[in-house]
């Protein structure tokens, strides 16, 4: 089939390449004359795995080509993909538009044949009833032109996987006609088995919005959980094992932490949001606010470990920060939580130096105000805390011991509960996490035990300092542990409780 893909940002390059992995002749269309030509020349515009060969391969092959003319899409193809953004509009939480309706108004008149165009961007529930009337409404006398709806839902940096092999087809049409024409399109995947979802516009439209807004509170729910686990001591990575364990909640998108961002999920709850305010179901979805505030808690939690592992300010400190993608394998900066974390830290006074695999090009034009160092040992030079932010696999494989020899104190935070903690201890790293013990983190910090007071320290607020406790150990308590006295009997009840301050330095 001959099909164009109009806009070719992350979502429309990988289907347009996919489209002609499929075996489809392709066109790819932009406004972005610099993205075109890389496109042309084989090379992605951003990162994302596998996209390079399945450009090239379709380049050559004859099957793939770009354009930034729409008139040329609107004579070629019988079937048009608009891929177009609809990031959050400004000052807004609904989605902006713009785009996509400019789009269709320049496609529309310039059409010559009789044709299906696609919707595959992310849209408010709604908008593809009105696309459909403006549709009909510009096309040339004589030309017949429907609408459908076929969400995406690509995860980036396993995008050419999940186009060519998705969990799910969802298509929303108005006709069997055009249905047919989206099961021709996506035939070679159907043979495969997979499952195939026609509908109608708006439960398509719906269909992803409501995907998003799932995934960002099953994130959120494990977060806050988190939260609860820091305060009673208990470990949220094996509470999400054992959640996981139960096939009807499932171990994906259970990983607490930094919480999300990127470009979808945190601007689609927004806009779900306010979708939901304009048709008067506000309340059904209010506590998708909470769910994005309990996420933007949690750059300001790590912030606060952060400087609680510093000494309390972050004023003259060297701070290092691994990662300023959203997520490892993009390059995609967009609502970075990591990005934020070091820019709020920055604005405390530190010196913040970051590192990425990828993102430092991206990083850099947000965040010019920051350090960036192509390697993570130079970022972490002199540091007086580490913070693993982005869970890159480059960083699971550091070696402990060497970066220690480079910081200025071996303290770190992982903000993604992924690093291997005893490794880290092992090498004399004071380790922090996000919803786990001080046990199981080693961390410098306060926290409140059952430690029953020596008889001559008759006040709760009497300092003790028991010194040489050994180190924190994954499962194992403090060597040797400091003496805990057997209560006497007729004496003066004690205080049961206090504030216990664990330290890797003596004056503190
Ligand atoms: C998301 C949807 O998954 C995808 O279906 C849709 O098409 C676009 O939006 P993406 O933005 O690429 O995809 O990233 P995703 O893998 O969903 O991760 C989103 C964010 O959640 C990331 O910041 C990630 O770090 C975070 N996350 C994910 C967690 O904090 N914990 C988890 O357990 C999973």
């Amino acid at each position: 089939m001959r099909i164009s893909i109009i806009g070719t940002g992350y979502l429309g390059a990988v289907h347009a390449a996919c489209m002609a992995e499929l075996g489809h002749e392709v066109l790819g269309v932009d406004s972005d004359a610099a993205k075109i030509s890389l496109l042309t020349e084989g090379r992605a515009p951003f990162f994302e795995p596998g996209l390079t060969d399945i450009l090239a391969g379709n380049l050559d092959g004859g099957r793939l080509r770009f354009s930034t003319s729409i008139a040329e899409a609107a004579r070629f193809a019988e079937l048009h993909f608009v891929c177009v953004g609809t990031p959050q509009l400004p000052g807004a939480l609904a989605a902006d538009l713009r785009g996509i309706e400019a789009v269709m108004d320049e496609l529309t008149p310039k059409l010559t044949r009789d044709c299906l165009v696609v919707g595959k961007s992310t849209v408010p529930v709604g908008t593809a009833a009105l696309l459909a009337d403006r549709l009909g409404r510009l096309a040339p006398a004589g030309i017949t032109a429907e609408l459908a709806w076929n969400p995406e839902f690509l995860r980036e940096g396993f995008a050419v996987r999940d186009t060519l092999q998705p969990d799910r087809l969802v298509v929303g049409t108005s006709s069997a006609r055009a249905d047919a024409g989206l099961r021709d399109v996506y035939a070679p995947l159907l043979e495969l088995g997979t499952p195939y979802i026609s509908t109608d516009l708006a439960t398509a439209e719906l269909a992803k919005v409501a995907a998003n807004a799932f995934l960002a509170t099953k994130i959120s729910f494990i977060n806050a959980v988190a939260d609860v686990c820091e305060a009673a001591g208990a470990d949220v990575v094996t509470l999400a094992e054992t959640l996981g364990h139960d096939k009807r909640i499932g171990r994906h998108f259970l990983s607490a932490g930094l919480g999300f961002g990127g470009g979808c999920l945190p601007k689609d709850i927004r806009a779900f949001v306010a979708r939901a305010d304009e048709l008067g179901a506000a309340d059904s979805v209010r506590f998708l606010t909470e769910v994005d505030e309990v996420n933007n808690a949690r750059r300001r939690h790590a912030v606060d470990l952060a400087r609680d592992l510093v000494g309390g300010s972050f004023a003259g400190r060297r701070v290092a920060i691994l990662g300023a993608a959203f997520k490892p394998n993009t390059d995609d900066v967009r609502e970075s939580p990591a990005l934020e974390v070091a820019a709020a830290i920055r604005a405390e006074g530190a010196l913040v130096r970051v590192h990425d695999p990828k993102a430092i090009d991206n990083a850099r034009s947000k965040r010019p105000e920051l350090d960036y160092c192509d390697e993570p040992e130079k970022a972490c030079e002199g540091a007086d805390v580490v913070l693993h932010l982005t869970e890159w696999k480059d960083y699971l494989e550091l070696d402990p011991a060497r970066l220690g020899s480079v910081v200025r104190a071996t303290r770190i935070l992982d903000g993604r509960n992924v690093l291997p903690l005893a490794r880290w201890r092992d090498a004399g790293w004071t380790v922090r996490s996000m919803g786990r013990p001080s046990a199981l983190s080693g961390s410098a910090g306060q926290r409140t035990a059952a430690v029953r007071l020596p008889p001559p320290c008759r006040s709760p607020s009497a300092g003790i300092v028991v010194t040489g406790a050994g180190r924190w150990g994954e499962g194992r308590r403090p060597r040797p542990s400091p003496r805990l006295l057997p209560r006497q009997p007729h004496q003066e009840p004690l205080p049961t409780s206090c504030s216990v301050t664990i330290s890797d330095r003596l004056e503190s």
